[in-house]
């Protein structure tokens, strides 16, 4: 999983619902309880109790006994597997569980309703299904194609008889469902336990489908079955297009094989192929998500999003360690009208003050970052350099739900012309050196179409650039 080193001086935090957001795991209290942890643990320079995060013993062990002591799961992986990390692996979680209750894509069932996830290569480790199961009573469907991965995901949920019911590993590797005919199901009955099925596919949705490549695996298409329905789908993609590249991070050892890590095309064309079954199944999911190793490919998947007309896309970053990783949603559902609020009329301007800026932050810089903020929440934007300013053009939709504070939605004014896109200018102008005044205004035209919702939305912009150059508020 490439990822690139922080830049900010302020890391995302850890999600507040995290439960090692105010407990990081105290490896000391583990090793006391945990004979089988303790040879792993020394204390570093400072004094603190540690693991060698280059060992994979170490950090399998360390998971292992995490997933038990403060799951009740029971968790094993063969070596060389890739080895998550709980803490990290239980953001992606709780920003789903963020993305359900939001309500901004409206629930399809009641709510005493079981919340259903599809877990696009689980791995062998079938992470993310035993934490949303045990920390949230979610079901799961977990597909994936390599035999040690069935086999591993598959002991891994019988191991744990309380969630048998909720976790089935599917096998989407079934060669006759690519091409779009099959119409047989098979079900491989465990044979310890009745109960739990590795289901080899079955019925394809769509018959009409191009025909896919040796290259092109089945990740939903075919691999969802026909009247199935889902809240959201998640995914860990493999991120690399080569396992040299894989190998970069020597800092630490969470282990990963090739198949795991590795697809032709690394995990822009793994998630295109998501973006592309997305289209076709956009019916049988609420919310589609994935996960993203590169901020570059972030921006090319949202302009993907874009061009297939997802209503809504949501973005975060995730905190992994020293490293930076995204969340990426969609959905195709039109967004919750209920759900619209906020009818503070906008002001024609607004503006705040960049104070303090280094001598090598200049406009330049500011305006890269704001193009940067623009662009991961999904919304078009164009520089212009000879006047230091910034055209942004919101689409119907999303003057509809633009964010207030992270999930919440914005009113259209009452005066929206209803099949307008709305156009603003944000413009810098440099009061003395150091100092930027950042303008935002709206046309004539446009300014009645929009609500005090844009006033907080410009505040997240401030925030954004603040912590960008480590400004004082
Ligand atoms: C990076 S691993 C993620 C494993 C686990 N979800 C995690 O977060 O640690 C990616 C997984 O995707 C699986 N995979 C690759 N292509 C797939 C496909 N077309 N459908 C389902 N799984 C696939 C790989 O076998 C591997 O287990």
């Amino acid at each position: 999983m490439l990822s690139r080193k922080r830049r900010r001086e302020e890391p995302p935090s850890i999600h507040p619902r995290n439960r090692y957001a105010e407990n990081p795991p105290d490896f000391a209290q583990l090793a006391s309880l945990y004979p089988s942890f303790e040879p792993f643990v020394f204390f570093s320079r400072s004094g603190r109790p540690t693991i060698d995060w280059k060992d994979f013993n170490a950090t399998r062990e360390l998971t292992r006994v995490l997933l038990l002591h403060d799951h009740a799961v029971n968790w094993w992986i063969p070596d060389g597997q890739l080895c998550p990390t709980v803490p990290n692996r239980s953001n992606y979680i709780h920003w789903i569980n963020d993305l359900l209750s939001s309500e901004l894509i409206p629930a399809t069932h009641g709510s005493d309703h079981r919340i259903k996830g599809f877990d696009i290569g689980t791995g062998a480790n079938c992470i993310y299904p035993l934490l949303g199961a045990s920390l949230l009573g979610w079901s799961f469907v977990g597909s994936d194609v390599t035999e040690v991965a069935l086999e591993w995901a598959t002991k891994n949920v019988e191991s744990n008889p309380h969630l048998l019911e909720l976790i089935k590993i599917r096998n989407a590797n079934d060669p006759f469902s690519l091409g779009g005919f099959t119409s047989s199901r098979r079900d491989i009955t465990n044979e310890s336990n009745p109960d739990l099925c590795i289901e080899e596919n079955t019925q394809p949705l769509c018959q009409d489908l191009k025909e896919p490549s040796a290259l092109d695996p089945p990740v939903l298409v075919g691999v969802v079955k026909d009247g199935e329905s889902f809240d959201f789908c998640m995914c860990n993609p493999p991120f690399f297009e080569s396992f040299e590249e894989a190998n970069l991070n020597p800092r630490t050892s969470c282990g990963g094989t090739a198949e795991e890590m590795v697809c032709p095309g690394g995990e822009k064309a793994f998630i295109t192929r998501i973006i592309e079954d997305s289209v076709v199944l956009k019916r049988s999911f609420r919310w589609f998500s994935t996960m993203v190793g590169k901020k570059a490919n972030l921006k090319f998947l949202i302009s993907k999003l874009r061009e297939v007309g997802v209503s809504v896309v949501k973005t975060t970053e995730f905190v992994q360690g020293q490293t930076a990783r995204w969340g990426l949603a969609w959905s195709f559902i039109p967004p919750s009208k209920d759900f619209i609020s906020s009818n503070t009329p906008m002001r024609s301007q607004i503006s705040f003050t960049l104070e303090g800026l280094k001598r090598q932050c200049g406009a330049f810089q500011v305006l890269k970052s704001m193009e940067s903020f623009f662009l991961d929440k999904g919304i078009s934007c164009k520089i212009d350099l000879s006047s230091f300013s910034m055209t942004v053009t919101l689409s119907e939709v999303q003057v509809n739900i633009a964010p207030k504070n992270g999930l919440e939605l914005l009113k259209a004014g009452e005066n929206q012309p209803s099949k307008s896109q709305c156009v603003f200018c944000v413009s810098l102008l440099e009061q003395i050196p150091g100092t930027l005044l950042v303008r935002w205004s709206s046309s004539a035209k446009d300014r009645p179409a929009v609500s005090g919702g844009f006033n907080s939305f410009f505040n997240q912009l401030e925030e954004y650039l603040r912590k960008e150059f480590s400004l004082k508020a």
